[in-house]
């Protein structure tokens, strides 16, 4: 018998509907949707695909999801499964699980997934290796903080996503600067950690009832807050193709232990971590939630099944059973440069040319477009390829033959 699973979907972006329109494909079970846009503004495809639709005022309220829960099942018989892959939405849906008795991660876990000094006191109490860390509500702590662990040091929101304000400090005037611009309050919490040297990676990996069962590394070329400094930085995400080797059993380790503290018990999670330069890791930070930035796409065509449509039916049935990776995959982001809307883009020509038959995906910014204001970047390349070495070097080429303009 078909199953009710309900999809809190609040904002119908591009890459939530992609997930509500995975969960519709998911064979035994019935999709609904709860979110704050308005029906109208789902495409006409996914709309008949849905079982139902309840429309609320405020798509991250925990009791209007109640509500909307209860209407829905009225109809549609009792879910099973609550679900949303917003990360700001995590604790949200939590707590309105835990009100109606619908299994899923508990409240507590989502806390120790969105709150980024909560998860760092989690993590380091199981013995898996993080910046050290401070929360901020007072000029002293932030100068004290600084003279333990010295400059630079990496200033954010306790629960920020997207890289939106974070920022690193590297000296006293700089921190001085920033503390006259946002003088820490205790309503106007800042995380302070000390910064971390090394290679930043990517850990996204699957656990059912506690067991791994899956896990992808990927690697992001530069980092992402070079990324956030530099607004023309244009960048790459590389998944290799065979991440089976040593180098990776520490944060295979870590990271599964780290998963088990927080409290994940059955869920894909998307990890940020650093290698160091002397060959130590550091967990950065870890979303109970898939990935962003294309990393979904790309995990499909690195192991050429549907993600989109995997991730919902792990939520709804405990399913996960992809088969193994027989590509690497990667992204490049392509970034405006100057100030104003794009004008135009030099050099695809060339990319087209040289990397074309490794293409299987791309988003380029058309003439005329608003910069964005995310480090995604106006648009990206996705290539494929068995060789790792082959699509490495397609990353690192196209990024410096495309560049896009930007013109008042
Ligand atoms: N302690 C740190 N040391 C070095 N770099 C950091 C540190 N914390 C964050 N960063 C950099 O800033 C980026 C954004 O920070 P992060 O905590 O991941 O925020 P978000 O949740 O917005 O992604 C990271 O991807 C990393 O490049
Ligand atoms: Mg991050």
């Amino acid at each position: 018998m078909s199953q009710h699973v309900i999809f809190a979907a609040p904002f119908f972006m591009d890459a939530t509907l992609r997930f509500v329109r995975g969960a519709t494909r998911v064979d035994g079970i019935h999709v609904s949707v709860i979110s704050q846009d308005p029906a109208e503004r789902l495409p006409a495809d996914l709309r008949a695909r849905l079982a139902g639709h309840w429309r609320i005022e405020d798509g991250l309220d925990p009791d209007q999801l109640v509500t909307a829960v209860r209407q829905l099942e009225k109809r549609l018989g009792k879910a099973v499964r609550l679900m949303g892959a917003l990360e700001q939405l995590q604790v949200p849906l939590a707590r309105a699980r835990e009100a109606l008795g619908i299994p899923g991660v508990s409240v507590e876990a989502a806390r120790n997934f969105r709150d980024k000094s909560r998860m760092k006191d989690v993590l380091r109490g199981a013995g898996v290796p993080c910046a050290r860390h401070a929360l901020v509500t007072e000029r002293q702590q932030a100068e004290a903080f600084a003279a333990k662990v010295g400059f630079p040091i990496v200033v954010k929101p306790p629960d920020g996503a997207g890289g939106k304000g974070t920022f690193r400090l590297d000296r006293a005037s700089d921190l001085a600067t920033f503390l006259d611009r946002y003088p820490p309050t205790a309503s106007q919490v800042t995380l302070y950690e000390e910064f971390v040297r090394g290679t930043e990676y990517s850990f996204d990996s699957v656990v059912i009832d506690g067991r791994p069962v899956w896990h992808s590394i990927s690697r992001y070329m530069p980092s992402p807050l070079e990324v956030l400094e530099n607004d023309w930085i244009q960048w790459c995400v590389m998944l290799p193709r065979d991440i089976s080797g040593p180098e990776f059993d520490p944060i295979r380790e870590a990271a599964f232990k780290g998963l088990d503290a927080l409290g994940l018990k059955t869920g894909l999670s998307h990890m940020e971590w650093f290698k160091l330069l002397d060959e130590r890791i550091a967990i950065s930070e870890v979303g109970a939630r898939p990935p962003g930035a294309q990393f979904t796409s790309l995990l499909s065509y690195a192991h050429n099944i549907d993600f989109y449509r995997a991730w919902p039916q792990l939520m709804a049935l405990d399913e996960f059973n992809p088969p193994p990776r027989r590509f690497a995959a990667g992204a490049a982001y392509v970034r405006g440069q100057g100030r104003g809307r794009v004008r135009r883009i030099y050099g695809l020509d060339e990319a087209q040319q040289r990397f074309g038959d490794i293409v299987v995906e791309a988003k380029l910014p058309r003439e005329g477009q608003p910069p964005s204001d995310s480090y995604e970047g106006d648009g990206y390349i996705i290539v494929r390829h068995a060789e790792t070495e082959v699509v490495e070097h397609a990353l690192q080429q196209i990024v410096k033959i495309i560049r896009v303009e930007l013109a008042e």
